[in-house]
């Protein structure tokens, strides 16, 4: 669960995030939507704890229950190491690097063995279709291919915060289209909670619930329509 309140950010005088508070389940998928600059990438890293709030003594921010705004540097690395799972717009893949020995690396850094970390990898690059191409380097996979590498490098230490940025971006309709499948998949398999920010309106409506930003706050907070629909079928 991701529980937030009164955050905010300033880069010198400009006031980019002006005091969001966030309840999100776990299990949920959210979308956040919203125009360019309204700060959406800013507060997707301050969740994820890759920035800090500017005004940490008056907010909170609680993942899984853990205040981790009081997490020191180290703590906070292993925090996010073993908590939540990033996937970005451009999938940010080692390119010296094999799928698989991308995919291992969070679980590397975790402390797990080789063979392991490989057979866990293995699972999740065949569970992403992927079996064919582990030994692929990433310019060597297509596009799609590549941002479900980052997926499952994502996943690697089962995470169960899952952040994505603009995940399918880059992608192609049909590519866009699997990977968002796949979201909804992992959430009902692995009961991961999902935030993702996306200019896709298609994902965006998908999700449990659209939180929309405007100009650093949250302004509205949408039930998807498709669990009302069914009450009412
Ligand atoms: N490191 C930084 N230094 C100064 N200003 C920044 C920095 N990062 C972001 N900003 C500013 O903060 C505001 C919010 O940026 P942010 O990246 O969060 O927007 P966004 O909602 O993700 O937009 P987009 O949809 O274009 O990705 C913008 O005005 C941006 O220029
Ligand atoms: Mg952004």
């Amino acid at each position: 669960m991701i529980k937030a309140s009164n955050i905010q950010k300033y880069y010198g005088n400009l006031q980019v995030l002006k005091g969001v508070d966030l309840h999100i389940k776990s299990g949920e998928i959210v979308s956040v939507v919203g125009a360019s600059g309204a700060g959406k990438t800013t507060l997707l890293q301050i969740l994820g704890t890759l920035d800090k709030q500017s005004n940490e003594s008056e907010s909170t921010l609680f993942l899984n229950g853990i205040e981790v705004t009081n997490l020191n540097g180290k703590e906070l690395a292993r925090f996010r190491n073993e908590h939540i799972g990033f996937i970005f717009q451009f999938h940010q893949l080692l390119p010296e690097f094999t799928a698989l020995e991308n995919v291992c690396i969070p679980a590397f850094i975790k402390g797990t063995s080789k063979v392991d970390a490989e057979k866990r990898a293995l699972e999740l690059l065949a569970f992403l279709g992927l079996s064919e191409r582990v030994n692929h380097k990433p310019n060597a996979l297509s596009g799609g291919e590549q941002q479900r590498v980052a997926v499952a490098r994502a996943l690697i230490n089962s995470p169960s915060i899952i952040y994505a940025d603009e995940p399918s971006g880059n992608l192609d309709t049909e590519s866009a289209d699997n990977l968002h499948k796949l979201f909804f998949e992992l959430r009902d398999k692995f009961g991961q909670t999902f935030v993702i920010v996306t200019h896709n309106d298609e994902l965006a409506d998908l999700a449990d619930r659209k939180l929309t930003m405007v100009d650093g706050l949250i302004t509205s907070s949408d039930n998807a329509i498709r669990a009302s629909t069914t009450e009412i079928n």
